[in-house]
């Protein structure tokens, strides 16, 4: 029988649109090779909808549970107020939907640009595994005194035993699975509580994995080492700020925005996981055809592997690899290609079954559907 799957489809704002389109014809291409179809539902959610209706997150909560993965795009647009749509949307998201673990690929590819000299691609492949639902994301914050010279300003950052236990078992299980090497990622000299916890974490469930190393950096000087010996590193496990701050500095090292991709995977089976380009709406280019749509194919790949599509993950991350090769430029005018050149282009790789999965050995993409559920 063939398998289906049930994909909700958000592409939001921006560019959102422009990128998840390229996203569903490499779909269209993989199902074509693979055997395997997709029903696909189109969620209207940003900052369109909440400015017509007010909606965010709580209105679509229950259709997005019924599916078995959601492929997003981005959100944002001037005319909200910053902090709206983040917490309204993306991060009720990430809580309600337990997505505990945001997996965050920092590959430098063959023939992409990396503003780092002289690194090359067999040094730059690791993981960032950032905690998603707690940390200094939680705490609301409060100010007493406003607006006086009296005002005092908290924002606390909740960190649980159980919320660090369920992303670092997953770390430590994708860590076993490719280089047995475990960094954790914190400010244990200054954030003493929290880092203590981490820590005792960290050394608890590390017992049940001897045969990974576990070593520990300071997040200042993560932002050191990850430029210049990224190598050092298999997969780094992090806090949930941390993660947000490090992740971008990935993205940089691997070639910018337009290539970095990541997964917001639910660890329990209660909700569907999410898939999304790191890259935001980048209203600026939204409409020029100048988004580079990388990014957006790769959480794809992602999402095929999270699904168990394995060898259509790889095929569309080779199939991008082969094109963003080919690319003078990773985004804007300079690209050479439109977004939907490359899209296509990338598609018919796929279709073709032209895709080279020797150009990506070792693909995280194609573990993650494995170690997603214990
Ligand atoms: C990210 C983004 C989000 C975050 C914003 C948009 C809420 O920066 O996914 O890294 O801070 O987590
Ligand atoms: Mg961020």
């Amino acid at each position: 029988m063939t398998q289906n799957y049930e994909i909700a489809v958000l592409p939001g704002d921006g560019i959102g649109p422009e990128v998840v389109g390229c996203a569903l014809a490499v779909l269209d291409a993989a199902e074509a090779r693979f055997g395997f179809t997709t029903s696909r539902t189109a969620i209207s959610a940003g900052a369109s909808q909440y400015l017509a209706t007010g909606e965010l997150f709580a209105e679509v909560r229950d259709e997005l549970q019924r599916h078995d993965a959601i492929l997003f795009g981005s959100m944002g647009d001037p005319r909200v107020a910053p902090g709206i749509l983040e917490r309204g949307f993306i991060l009720e998201m990430r809580q309600r939907f337990a997505q505990a673990a945001n997996v965050r690929p920092v590959r430098l590819y063959p023939g992409v640009s990396t503003p780092i000299s002289g690194l090359t691609p067999d040094r730059c492949d690791l993981v960032i595994v950032r905690e998603n639902t707690e940390g200094a994301y939680v705490g609301q914050g409060s100010t007493v005194h406003a607006g006086t010279e009296h005002a005092v300003a908290m924002q606390e950052s909740i960190n649980t035993r159980a919320g660090i236990a369920r992303v670092v078992e997953f770390a430590f299980r994708l860590a076993s699975r490719r280089r047995r090497k475990l960094t954790l990622c914190h400010k244990t000299n200054i954030l003493v509580a929290a880092g203590r916890l981490w820590q005792q974490v960290v050394a608890d469930i590390g017992a049940d994995y001897p045969e990974v190393e576990v070593d520990y950096v300071h997040v200042d000087a993560m932002c050191f080492h990850l430029p210049l010996t990224p190598e050092r590193f298999d997969v780094v496990v992090t806090d949930n700020l941390f993660g947000d701050i490090i992740t971008d500095l990935g993205a940089v090292i691997q070639g910018g925005l337009g290539v970095a991709t990541s997964a917001n995977l639910n660890l329990d089976g209660s909700a569907p996981s999410m898939f999304e380009a790191i890259h935001g709406s980048a209203p600026d280019i939204a409409g020029t055809g100048g988004a580079n749509p990388s990014g957006a194919i790769l959480s794809l790949a992602l999402m095929l592997g999270h699904l168990g599509e394995g060898a259509a993950a790889a095929a569309v991350e080779a199939a991008t690899v082969q094109v963003l090769g080919e690319l003078p430029a990773l985004s804007g005018p300079g690209m050479g290609l439109t977004t939907d050149e490359v899209g296509a282009r990338i598609a018919a790789i796929v279709r073709d079954g032209a895709a080279d999965t020797a150009l990506v050995p070792d693909s995280v993409l194609t573990t993650l559907a494995e170690l997603a559920r214990p």
